[in-house]
């Protein structure tokens, strides 16, 4: 699905500062492809994909799904259109404690989608087929955020978004979460992530710059 984001304002008021992040933001985002958001911290990386995801509203400005206007949609329906469509990874992700890494992507893939060799296979990917009958309070930080972008992807959703799903992670790590985007926009998924990480770059088909794009 194509991505529009259509004169986009977004500022944040508290009772001390307003902060605007963005004014007047046109950007597309291409069907299909790799998209890298960088930009220095407080440009509005996590601001875009919360607004991309409806967590947060635009002040004004619409955005859209191919030809589905997100930013009209109303809570339950915007709800529904991210279980359907999107994979999400945010900047605290965690798993359901009470459940395996194992159960968690059963639950995110949904019932007898992926058989348990699939889930293996998965999990093998980001490094954790050893992890996957622990719970969630048996890992270390980075093996949950591991596990957490293995989830995202289990149900094979059409459009990937992540922030910063590379932080905090050893440099093989990061070439296992980033090949894995690769994979998946090579397969024709949406992949839009944030990060750091300059390695990043080299796996993105596009970069956006924030602090070029509010310029
Ligand atoms: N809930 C909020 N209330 C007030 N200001 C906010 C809020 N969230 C973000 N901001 C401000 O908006 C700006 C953009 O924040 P954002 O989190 O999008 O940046 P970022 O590019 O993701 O930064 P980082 O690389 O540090 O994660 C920052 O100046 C931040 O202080
Ligand atoms: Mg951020």
């Amino acid at each position: 699905m194509l991505i529009r984001l259509e004169q986009i304002d977004k500022r944040y008021k508290t009772l001390r500062r307003t902060r605007e992040v963005f004014s007047g933001l046109n950007l597309t985002i291409d069907d299909g492809k790799f998209t890298l958001l960088k930009g220095e911290s407080g440009s509005g990386k996590s601001t875009l994909i919360n607004l991309l995801l409806g967590f947060t509203p635009a002040d004004s400005g619409k955005v859209y799904y191919e030809d589905t206007e997100f930013t009209g949609l109303d809570e339950s329906s915007k709800a529904a259109f991210r279980r359907e469509n999107i994979g999400v990874v945010t900047q605290d992700s965690s798993l359901i404690s009470y459940l395996t890494v194992d159960e968690n992507i059963v639950l995110a893939a949904g019932e007898g989608k992926l058989s348990r060799k699939e889930r293996e296979d998965l999990l093998d990917i980001v490094g954790l087929k050893d992890c996957i009958d622990a719970y969630p309070g048996e890992l270390s930080g980075g093996e949950i955020k591991r596990a957490a972008i293995a989830r995202a992807v289990a149900g094979n959703p059409h459009t990937i978004l992540m922030d910063e799903p590379t932080a905090n992670l050893d440099k093989e790590n990061v070439r296992r979460v980033l090949n894995l985007l690769r994979k998946k926009a090579a397969e024709g998924n949406t992949v839009i992530i944030s990060s750091h990480e300059e390695d990043a770059r080299e796996y993105a088909d596009v970069t956006v710059d924030l602090d070029l794009a509010k310029e």
